[in-house]
């Protein structure tokens, strides 16, 4: 999800984090690795999913 930056995510632990880049891509589908930033893992095809 591209949302306008900056912007300061607050965790459920309650960590932040901040990016302050004019627009950031929030991942929604929980796969990144960076998250709660996108890395676009969540491209990855279904049937190849279970191979990791
Ligand atoms: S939305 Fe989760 S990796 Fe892109």
């Amino acid at each position: 999800m591209l949302v306008e930056g900056p912007v300061e995510i607050v965790l459920e632990d309650g960590s932040t984090v901040v990016c302050d880049r004019f627009q950031v891509a929030v991942c929604t589908c929980r796969r990144s690795r960076a998250y709660p930033l996108c890395d676009t893992s969540h491209r990855r095809r279904r049937h190849t999913a279970h191979e990791e």
